[in-house]
């Protein structure tokens, strides 16, 4: 049998909306069939496209053959066929808009981070949980080949004792002037919700959370490099939030996590994120897709001296994980759990309390660097 979810979805014409959620993970979801639940019931999603631009939802839903589209987030809500709110406006006009879908009874997944603060971000959660409705936020990376195998890694057992983890993320983001950027504007802007650290700290704090163990402390250095860009409008404008954050974290354990985050680095990895696990039996490098490793027993022994070229190829002395799986989106696949969990109550440890730990270290991670000093990072 196949029944149909309705699925408000706010935030279609951004390019997270847009391409991940709507055409790689709904649209893909009905493509196949629909979510196959435990008892072999399919599920179709109906999308409600809500934005602010009508005539842009139109051409969206008219290209993709959605009926349903309106621009009164309220009248979608109002309607009980619409179990489910999901959110991928910008950040700033997420709490409000999710308060409104809890009052109304949805449950509700978005996008990350939950909010711009912990308070707001801790309000949603309870909010969620004294409403008795599912919620979830999106943590995509943890479902990226490169990193399912670095978790392959570790619950087999392949470091040892896992000592640290040097994380590198980044690419340049062109200033707008003689080249377009290649990301919206308003990630540049404090004052609009944006900022290296509230958009990569939550990401960095699931993944480290979930392959490594909880962070007990953080020191950041911030800034922004690139002072003045040029929007999507050909206009200049100052950019206010930080383009770097440079993180030291304190796992437990003892586990030193140090991540680069820069949107003013130039490429020079096989990946847009790496990221390097040494243990005292192994080291890792994993970015998006691959996964290298390198075993003690094959560990080379470089000798210091700049006196001599150097004859070892090191990168030549580490081999590739093996797929031993097929990998879906990861965006659909957290898609697919949340309808699961809100219509057979699978689990989806993804809730909003996840998602206040991630702003949590976004929130401590700022303070660090406006403070200049090392953050215990407490349980909330
Ligand atoms: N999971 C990830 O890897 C990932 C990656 C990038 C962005 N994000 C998150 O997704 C969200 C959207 O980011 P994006 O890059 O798609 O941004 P975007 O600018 O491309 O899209 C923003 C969307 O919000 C809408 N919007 C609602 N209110 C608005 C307002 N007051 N001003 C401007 N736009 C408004 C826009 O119309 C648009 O549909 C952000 O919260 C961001 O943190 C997540």
């Amino acid at each position: 049998m196949t029944t149909t979810l309705g699925v408000i979805m706010n935030g279609v014409t951004g390019r997270m909306g847009h391409r991940q959620h709507l055409l790689r993970s709904v649209l893909a979801i009905n493509a196949q069939g629909g979510v196959a639940l435990s008892d072999g019931e399919k599920v179709l999603l109906r999308p409600v496209l809500v934005g602010r631009n009508a005539a842009k939802l139109a051409e969206i839903a008219a290209e993709h053959g959605i009926e349903d589209h309106t621009t009164d987030l309220d009248a979608a809500l109002a309607d009980p066929e619409n179990l489910v709110y999901f959110d991928a406006q910008v950040t700033r006009a997420r709490v409000k808009a999710i308060l409104r879908a809890i009052e109304a009874g949805k449950h509700v997944y978005t996008e990350k981070p939950t909010a711009e603060s912990v308070a707001e971000a801790v309000a949603l959660a309870e909010a969620a949980t004294a409403a008795g409705v599912k919620n979830g936020v999106v943590q995509d990376k943890l479902f990226l080949p490169g990193l399912l195998k670095l978790k392959r890694l570790v619950d087999g057992g392949f470091f040892g004792r896992i000592l640290s983890v040097r994380g590198e993320f980044g690419y340049w983001v062109f200033e707008g002037d003689w080249q377009a950027a290649q990301r919206p504007s308003w990630n540049y802007r404090a004052e609009d919700g944006g900022g290296m650290t509230l958009d990569m700290f939550p990401h960095w704090q699931y993944v480290m959370e979930n392959l490594f163990g909880p962070i007990r402390s953080v020191y950041a250095q911030t800034t922004t490099h690139i002072p003045a860009r040029v929007d999507e409008n050909g206009r200049a404008y100052d950019a206010t939030a930080d383009d770097a954050a440079y993180g030291i974290f304190e796992l437990e354990g003892g586990i030193i996590a140090q991540i680069n985050s820069s949107w003013s680095v130039r490429v020079n990895r096989d990946e847009l994120v790496e990221f390097q696990v040494d243990g005292t039996e192994g080291s890792a490098v994993a970015g998006l897709r691959g996964c290298r490793i390198q075993h003690r027993s094959t560990t080379p022994k470089p000798v210091w001296n700049p006196d001599l070229p150097v004859t070892v190829s090191f990168r030549d002395g580490w081999q590739e994980v093996p797929d031993n799986a097929e990998f879906d989106n990861g965006f659909k696949i957290q898609w697919e759990m949340f309808v699961r969990h809100v219509l057979e109550d699978a689990p989806f440890p993804h809730d909003f309390a996840a998602g206040a730990r991630g702003v949590q270290l976004a929130e401590l991670g700022l303070r660090s660097a406006a403070e200049g000093r090392r953050l215990t990072v407490g349980a909330l």
